[in-house]
């Protein structure tokens, strides 16, 4: 076992100094201290962060460290404002076995190859529909008010079977779940508003079942039984929210990476079958839910040589690993071209992302119909002069993306 020597030095979250790299500690970490403790913004709390790819999938990989954000150790990334923590029942992300596979059994078929390949025409239809009216509207646009947030949000809207008239509503109450800078008692107000709303949904659903995703899986419930309810409540919430937050983002993001790398926008304009190639490496890339898979050890664990104790709260750093050199050679170049398969983007193990599959979709056909329909699509505004989410954020992103073409 190793020392760890001088623990707690740097404090968590770290901004992105660049939207376009991690916070440049992630790099000395991953070369000096690879598994090791920092401090919190709450005065005497402490996390462990891991930083190699090898050891973040080991971490993910192993169910003795627990997601359960209601345990005492769980990392608390926003400063508290004294109040008590927020308490409720636990969404999928916070579950652990044998819970978690029957919650993840419930809705993984939900989200095959083949279920989201037949959702493919809808998705290049709203896709084109935005495109149309951002074509038919005044320029320049914000790329994400126009398109970015739009598409996933109607996607996982019908997909679900929630109004999309209602989109307002849940968009601006999600991105403050998200953001960890909110005040805990905004933040608790945002979620109780969407958990309230989709309640009400499921109630509907649960007294005449719909054909979509909350009305299939309605059906299959029993509408007596409250904590069948509440897990039913608990499962829309998830997927509604990270239905849309996290491919809004990326697909803001991607634009930028593309204008900033023109080399690499031309080679999927020359070759339109490189765009999954190209995804994956935007996924790598950005992370952009590098802080999302927060865990406890259950035991005593050991994790290249460094024992982390019984009840410690772990941040396995998928950012860190995304840009590890080990795995990907010049991991700071964006190269559609490398191969980057393996990145824990969507996380790893038990927990990996349910939604990847659509994730993947939707940002295939956002990428290819955008530059193919808007060849000439240029920011309206420097990069620089760009606002990007708070590095507490639990997914980034940019606020705006002023464009024309
Ligand atoms: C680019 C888009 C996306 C990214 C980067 C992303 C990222 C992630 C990550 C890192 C995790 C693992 C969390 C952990 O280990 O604690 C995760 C889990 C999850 N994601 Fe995604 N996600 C994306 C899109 C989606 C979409 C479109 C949906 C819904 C349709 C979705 C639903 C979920 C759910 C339900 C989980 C929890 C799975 C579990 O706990 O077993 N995600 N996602």
């Amino acid at each position: 076992m190793t020392e760890v020597a001088d623990p707690g030095t740097i404090t968590f979250p770290l901004p992105r100094t660049c939207p376009f790299a991690p916070p440049d500690e992630y790099r000395r970490l991953r070369e000096e201290e690879p598994v090791t403790k920092v401090d919190l913004p709450n005065e005497g709390e402490q996390m462990w962060v891991v930083a190699r790819h090898e050891d973040v999938r080991a971490v993910l990989a192993d169910t003795r460290f627990s997601s359960n954000s209601h345990h005492p150790a769980y990392p608390r990334l926003n400063k508290s404002d004294g109040s008590a923590p927020q308490q409720g029942r636990r969404v999928i992300l916070n579950l652990d076995p044998p819970e978690h596979g029957e919650s993840r059994r419930s809705v993984v078929g939900e989200f095959t190859v083949r279920r989201m390949e037949a959702l493919r025409p809808r998705i290049q239809q709203i896709v084109d529909q935005h495109i149309d009216a951002m074509l038919a509207g005044p320029k320049p646009v914000d790329l994400v008010a126009a398109f970015a947030l739009p598409v996933p949000s109607l996607v996982i809207c019908e997909l679900l079977g929630v109004p999309y008239a209602d989109h307002s509503f849940f968009e601006t109450r999600s991105a403050k779940m998200v953001d960890r800078a909110t005040p805990l008692d905004e933040r608790s107000e945002a979620s109780d508003a969407v958990m309230g709303y989709l309640h009400g949904l499921v109630q509907s659903k649960l007294a005449e079942p719909t054909e979509d995703l909350l009305g299939r899986l309605a059906a299959q419930a029993d509408a007596a039984d409250p904590i069948a309810v509440a897990d039913l409540v608990g499962m829309a919430v998830a997927l509604l929210v990270a239905g849309h937050e996290t491919t809004a983002n990326m697909i803001g993001l991607g634009v930028l990476a593309f204008k900033e790398h023109p080399d690499q926008l031309a080679i999927i304009r020359e070759d339109p079958s490189k765009i999954s190639n190209a995804v994956e490496e935007l996924l790598r890339y950005f992370t952009v839910a590098d802080t999302v898979a927060l865990r406890v050890a259950t035991e005593d664990i050991e994790v290249n040589g460094v024992t982390i104790p019984a009840g410690e709260g772990v941040l396995p750093l998928g950012y860190a690993a995304n840009r590890d050199p080990n795995v990907y050679p010049d991991p700071d170049a964006f190269d559609i071209e490398r191969g980057s398969r393996q990145h824990v983007a969507f996380g790893f193990g038990p927990h990996q992302c349910i939604g990847q599959n659509l994730a993947r979709m939707e940002l295939q056909i956002a990428f290819e119909t955008l530059f193919r329909r808007l060849p000439n699509l240029e920011l309206a505004v420097p990069v620089e002069e760009l606002s990007f989410r708070e590095p507490s954020a639990l997914v980034f992103g940019a606020h705006a993306i002023p464009v024309t073409w």
